[in-house]
């Protein structure tokens, strides 16, 4: 074991260019713009158009615009770690397919399935590999279509969803910035409230499973709503708790972005206000795994070597998790 903390040293991330308004969705599904917007916070998302395009399309062009960013080549990375619910393929798994489109060649690579907590879920194990000293570059990436598993004849989900991909670069750091600390939890008990039924090894596809629309996501959104404010304010209190912060010492929270509501729930819960809450769940919805990496990207010009991050995910399963980061580098320096 190093001291080395694993620093994330730069981010990028990447949305597809068709927008689905809420006025869309209006002429689809029994919504409306003011519904969607007051309980969801929700105006717009992407969606991924084009046959044969995936997750990791997304995937790899955020990674892409990683390694060009950070003047990277892929020789240089030494595992890619990708954080999808929507994989191109039950196999090979999506990290796999995005090196090989990116030319990262003989580097291990896999997915981490944790639904909404994906991101979280995968930079804590991707930071082991950093502090234990064994890799000197890891990929993170988030990447998911959501559109792919969305019912548009379900109003209740429909208007959630939208598609994207971020990927960060983890590298080590001796100063004491990076990923300080993270904690990740799940309990089996989401299972009936929050699934894709069918198309799993538990109920193989069938017509019968298409005939009953069970490859789409099913969400009892009280429940889910419950659950989600209740961990995701308990968890960010706890590691700030552990870690002898205040809300004042947290220059920013970087929340999942499934509903605005339950973000200020969090905010409010660990005395952040809201002007240090990232927030772009009204142009891009909930896209799953890369809403936290997603909103590092539109914040990233924000950020000041030093600040305090906390990330907060919760997600199917249930899943949950949090990440304290101390931010590796000014945009400007
Ligand atoms: C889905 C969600 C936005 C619904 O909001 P809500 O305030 O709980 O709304 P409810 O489910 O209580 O529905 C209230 C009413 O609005 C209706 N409604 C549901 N979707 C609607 C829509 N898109 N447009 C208009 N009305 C809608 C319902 O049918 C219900 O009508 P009723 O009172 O006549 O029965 C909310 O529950 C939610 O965000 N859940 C958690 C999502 C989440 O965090 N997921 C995490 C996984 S990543």
């Amino acid at each position: 074991m190093t001291h080395a903390k694993a620093a994330i040293t730069g981010v990028f991330g990447y949305v597809p260019d068709y927008i689905l308004t809420n006025a869309e969705l209006e002429k689809m599904v029994d919504t409306n713009d003011e519904w969607i917007v007051s309980r969801t916070g929700i105006r717009e998302r992407r969606i991924l158009k084009g046959e044969g395009k995936g997750s990791s399309h997304m995937g790899a062009e955020a990674v892409k615009g990683l390694l060009e960013k950070t003047n990277t080549a892929p020789e240089e990375i030494d595992l890619v770690v990708c954080a999808t619910t929507t994989p191109d393929y039950i196999f090979p798994c999506t990290a796999n397919l995005i090196c090989d489109m990116v030319g990262i060649r003989n580097v291990g690579s896999f997915d981490v399935q944790a639904a909404c907590s994906g991101f979280v879920y995968a930079l804590t194990l991707a930071s082991q590999f950093i502090e234990t000293g064994k890799y000197k570059k890891v990929v993170v990436v988030g990447a998911d279509k959501m559109s792919a598993i969305t019912d548009y004849t379900d109003r209740t989900t429909c208007i959630l969803f939208g598609d994207g991909a971020g990927a960060v670069l983890l590298e080590a750091n001796e100063e004491g910035y990076g990923l300080l600390d993270s904690i990740i939890r799940s309990d089996g008990v989401g299972l009936p409230h929050l699934n894709q039924k069918a198309g799993g090894s538990r109920y193989p596809p069938t017509h019968e499973t298409i005939d009953q629309r069970q490859h789409y996501v099913f969400q009892d959104g009280q429940q889910v709503f419950k659950f989600a404010v209740k961990k995701m304010a308990d968890i960010s209190a706890e590691i700030m708790e552990k870690n002898g912060l205040a809300g004042d010492d947290v220059a920013w929270l970087v929340p999942h972005q499934a509903n605005k509501r339950i973000i200020e729930a969090t905010a409010n819960r660990m005395g952040v206000s809201m002007d240090k809450v990232m927030l772009n769940i009204q142009r891009y919805g909930n896209t799953t795994a890369a809403t936290i990496p997603l909103c590092l990207w539109d914040y990233e010009s924000q950020l000041k070597k030093g600040d305090n991050l906390i990330f907060a995910a919760f997600g199917g399963g249930f899943t949950w998790g949090t990440a304290y980061v101390k931010w590796a580098y000014s945009v400007d320096s």
